[in-house]
């Protein structure tokens, strides 16, 4: 009978698959039917560096109005004073105390500071690790790309330097160059890394004519942008890939298992369907491991990862004329 354990930056999980943040992990009632369900871990929903900043923001503002500013320099007020994040310490506090699979903490900030500080009481109240979803809508004609990655690179040393549990940096898709990305996150201290987080996009009401937001989810097939990078980066980094964004069946676990994936995040697919469906897409999974006499994830695991695969050039030529040409 295969055995579907696996290890994620040094977190022991009965299984890879991971439930990624979002509304699903939002509350602790859910997430507690995430682990019912067979969820080898959590991620909770983000606490929005936005959001604590708008807070922070309008602390200030209410503190000037009643002449306080100088008291209120002093005191340097942290996020631990703040609602939304202390609200969220709760969760993570009540989350870790109720479940018995591991619960991942989640930020998401793109400037490192007072997220040290907020490192430290994550995990005092209980986060097994910390996800720092790095996140930031530039749309700057001057800010330089090399730039906007520095402060990416800070915030994930701000975190790792300030927490004993594992970090993990979840990255966007598009970077010029996403391996040296990748890399940077590892010389950061980052244990794992994230393989992608994906965007809201805002799209337009042509009757109404305004601007209308909402969710974006991934559909099944979405997973071949993550697998390429999985593939390519698995056998040359150091640190634990966890591949996120369209796997919406065991299928596509699979394959980002024999690409070199530790473990994977799913979303979409559980908004789609429903937490019934971790049950099914592990049990195909574990059929097909059955079917291919492998016993264990590590018995199959970066078997098509990059130096490994017979074909290396159609995983980093995948817009090339000799492709296109072909068809
Ligand atoms: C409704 C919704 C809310 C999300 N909220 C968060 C969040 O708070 N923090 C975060 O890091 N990612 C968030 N994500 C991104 C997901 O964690 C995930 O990276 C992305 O949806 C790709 O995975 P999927 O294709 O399985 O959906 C959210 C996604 C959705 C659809």
């Amino acid at each position: 009978m295969a055995k579907l354990d696996t290890s994620y930056m040094g977190l022991k999980l009965d299984n890879p698959l991971i439930v990624g943040s979002s509304g699903i992990t939002s509350t602790l009632e859910v997430v507690k039917r995430c682990e019912d369900a067979g969820a080898g871990a959590v991620v909770l929903r983000s606490v929005f560096e936005d959001e604590v900043r708008r807070e922070y923001e309008s602390a200030v503002r209410a503190h000037m109005r009643a002449g306080h500013m100088e008291a209120f320099t002093y005191q340097q007020p942290d996020l631990i004073n703040l609602k939304g994040g202390q609200q969220y310490l709760e969760l993570v506090n009540e989350a870790t105390s109720a479940l018995a699979i591991p619960v991942i903490a989640s930020i998401n900030c793109f400037a490192a500071r007072s997220w040290g500080q907020y490192a430290r009481d994550l995990e005092k109240a209980g986060a097994k690790a910390i996800e720092v979803n790095l996140h930031e809508f530039t749309a700057s004609a001057v800010r330089s790309a090399e730039n906007v990655e520095g402060t990416y690179s800070e915030a994930v040393s701000a975190v790792v330097r300030n927490t004993k549990v594992p970090v993990a940096a979840k990255l966007p898709p598009y970077f010029t160059n996403v391996a040296q990305m990748a890399f940077q996150m590892e010389l950061d201290g980052a244990a794992g890394v994230v393989m992608f987080n994906r965007p809201f996009l805002p799209d337009f009401d042509i009757e109404s004519i305004e601007l209308k937001g909402g969710v974006s989810l991934s559909q099944p097939g979405d997973y071949k942008t993550t697998l390429r990078w999985v593939s390519l980066l698995s056998s040359r980094l150091g640190l634990d890939i966890c591949a996120s964004g369209g796997i919406h069946d065991g299928q596509a676990i699979i394959k980002q298992i024999l690409a070199g994936a530790r473990a994977v995040q799913v979303v979409s697919a559980l908004y789609r369907m429903d937490l019934a469906r971790i049950q099914e897409m592990l049990r195909t999974v574990a059929e097909w491991m059955d079917r291919h006499e492998f016993d264990t994830l590590a018995d199959f695991r970066g078997k098509l990862a990059q130096p490994k695969t017979d074909l290396p050039h159609l995983l980093e030529k995948t817009q090339y004329s000799r492709l296109y040409m072909g068809l």
